[in-house]
Parts: C-alpha cells; sequence; structure tokens
C-alpha cells in the first residue's frame, strides 16, 4: 500500500473541493481514498473500500456526519468507526470498521498521512507562508501526465530556468548569462529538506531568491520583492503511476485585491505549461537511478532529490489494509 510513498505526511488536494455533506474520491499513489465532513465540520479520509464486500465508500452518501455505504448502508464515521450495521442490531460493529488515515486541513489544503495508523508519529510540516493570515493566496490545481518523481525533480531544478522559460521567468536571468557562465548550485541540509541556492558566476551580491525543499514533495520558492513576501509553493501530488496532481499556491503580502488572484493563477499556468509540455516527454516515466542517466555538477539538487527517493521513498510501503483488518480481527476473536 502507497508503495514508494508511505509513511509521510502529503497534501492531497484543495480543500476547497470537499462540500459539506458530499463525499470526494481522491486517488492517491495508486490508493483510492474518499474524503468526507464530520458533523463538526472536520475533514476526515477513508480507504475507499468498504470492509465488508469492498465496494466504493465514495459511490454511497454523507449522513449526519458519517459515510454511509451505498450497498447495505453500514455507516463509518471519519475514525473509520462503524456506526451502523442495519438489519443486524447484534452486530459486534467495533470489528467492522473501515481503514482511515490522519487527515489534518491546513493551508487550504488537505493533508494525509500515508498509512493506515491511528495516529502519525507527528504533524505536517506547513510552511508559515501557507497559513499565516496577512497574506493573500492564488490556488491552482491541474493534473499532468507523468510521474511525480520527475515533476519533483523539475521543481528543484534551477539550471532549466533560463532556457525552457525564456519568455516567462527565464527572461530575468538571461541578461547575465554570458557564453562561458558557471551557475552554482547550494545544498543545505535543513529540518524539514534543504535550502538551494544557485549562483552565475560568483555572483552573490544579487538576490536572486531561492528554493527550499520540503520532504517529500513541496518546493517553496521566494522570490525577492523588496519589504515584501512573495513565495510560490509547488507541490507535487502522486496521484496513479504515471498521472501527478501539481498543486501551485502563490502567497503574496502585496497586489492583495482578491480581483488580482486569476492574473498571479494565469501567470502560475503560463510557467507551468512550459514544464508540463517536457516533464511529460521524460522517458522512462519514473526517475531512474542516477546512473543510468548522465549528470553535470548543476545536477546536484535533482541527484540530492534521487538519493532520498531511492533510499527512503522508494523502499516504503504501509501494510495493506485488508490484511491489517484481518490481524485486529483475528486478534479480537
Ligand atoms: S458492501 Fe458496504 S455495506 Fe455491504
Ligand atoms: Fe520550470
Amino acid at each position: 500500500m502507497f508503495e514508494g510513498f508511505a509513511n509521510v505526511w502529503t497534501p492531497v488536494t484543495l480543500a476547497h473541493r470537499l462540500e459539506a455533506n458530499k463525499p470526494l474520491s481522491v486517488v492517491l499513489a495508486g490508493e483510492k481514498l474518499v474524503f468526507f465532513r464530520g458533523r463538526d465540520g472536520v475533514a476526515g479520509a477513508l480507504i475507499d473500500r468498504c470492509p465488508h464486500r469492498g465496494v466504493a465508500l465514495s459511490l454511497g452518501k454523507v449522513k449526519d456526519g458519517c459515510l454511509e455505504c451505498p450497498f447495505h448502508a453500514w455507516q463509518f464515521d471519519a475514525s473509520g468507526a462503524c456506526t451502523r450495521v442495519p438489519l443486524n442490531p447484534d452486530a459486534k460493529r467495533e470489528r467492522l470498521f473501515a481503514m482511515a488515515l490522519p487527515t489534518r486541513e491546513l493551508g487550504g489544503l488537505l493533508w494525509v498521512y500515508t498509512a493506515p495508523v491511528k495516529q502519525a508519529p507527528h504533524e505536517p510540516v506547513v510552511p508559515e507562508t501557507l497559513t499565516r493570515p496577512d497574506l493573500t493566496r492564488s490556488y491552482l490545481e491541474v493534473e499532468w501526465n507523468a510521474h511525480w518523481s520527475r515533476a519533483m525533480e523539475n521543481m528543484l531544478d534551477s539550471p532549466h530556468v533560463p532556457f525552457l522559460h525564456e519568455r516567462t521567468i527565464g527572461r530575468f536571468v538571461r541578461p547575465f548569462l554570458k557564453p562561458d557562465s558557471r551557475m552554482e548550485i547550494g545544498w543545505e541540509p535543513t529540518d524539514f529538506g534543504a535550502k538551494l541556492t544557485s549562483f552565475i558566476d560568483g555572483d552573490t551580491s544579487r538576490d536572486a531568491g531561492f528554493l527550499e525543499f520540503y520532504r517529500p514533495n513541496m518546493m517553496v520558492l521566494t522570490i525577492p520583492v523588496p519589504k515584501q513576501t512573495f513565495r510560490m509553493h509547488s507541490l507535487c501530488v502522486p496521484a496513479e503511476q504515471n498521472r501527478v496532481r501539481m498543486i501551485i499556491v502563490g502567497s503574496r503580502s502585496f497586489a492583495k485585491l482578491p480581483l488580482l488572484t486569476p492574473f498571479f493563477n494565469w501567470s502560475n499556468r503560463r510557467i507551468a505549461e512550459e514544464d508540463r509540455a517536457v516533464v511529460e516527454s521524460s522517458f522512462p516515466v519514473e526517475v531512474p537511478p542516477p546512473a543510468e542517466e548522465r549528470s553535470v555538477r548543476t545536477d546536484r539538487a535533482t541527484l540530492q532529490f534521487r538519493k532520498y527517493y531511492f533510499e527512503v521513498l522508494k523502499p516504503s510501503f504501509a501494510p495493506e489494509p485488508a490484511r491489517a483488518l484481518l490481524s485486529v480481527v483475528a486478534a479480537n476473536d
């Protein structure tokens, strides 16, 4: 379960997609999930499979803060507990639970911990610019036909900016490029991942902004605007094998008029489209081990990501819910 993406907190989708009284089905790293809101409005997520006969719970209805299976109308709350089994008043409901994932709603996003555990070992690490109330935010969610690992590397890759984005963000970098220019990439490990810098020809005087990598799948770009805050958060959420949900959240302390938000989204979408075209063409679809592609010095950040990917994420998996369920039932018998 969640093979290659287990035991991590990840944003899944924009929170406003989850209405009250309506289940929302979303695929995350190959697993079908269903989100719904409890009576208190708090979001919960279950594996989208009824423990009774395996049908999709997302086809059911939300009633009184519980999700009702469309087949025999068993009901489950956001913790997965079975709250009703029609026609079986004597059923031992504590044995009939659905698989819940730890869920949070933070920074306008729904987050889950990718393992069917009662409690995650820690809380998600959320950049403060996703939650600060004094900032105005723009939200964009699009899907690419690509593996998330390729999309993530694209986000951490500064050397492509002056070339692939020569007509958009790259045009600010191009005037500084000479035929023999040299780029230095800095990678400083942090508690949450790393801080990345890139300097051309050793010129550290120009404030070129920087990137941060938040494990497992977020890049935050700090764009220098004097006395202001301007940050782009790019989240690469694995959906199916060749499908990645790209969520781009911009936070700004200026041009706060909500009327201007479509402009920020338009500009983000334009840049993302430039990236999408090349990322979707990548072969193999998933990033291969480093030795299988040729790399150079400026690939430092993507090689660091690849190290994390192959050493930590790829070997990870969470127990299959069916098996976990059986072992709990066996223990209770
Ligand atoms: S399959 Fe869900 S209640 Fe029977
Ligand atoms: Fe790009």
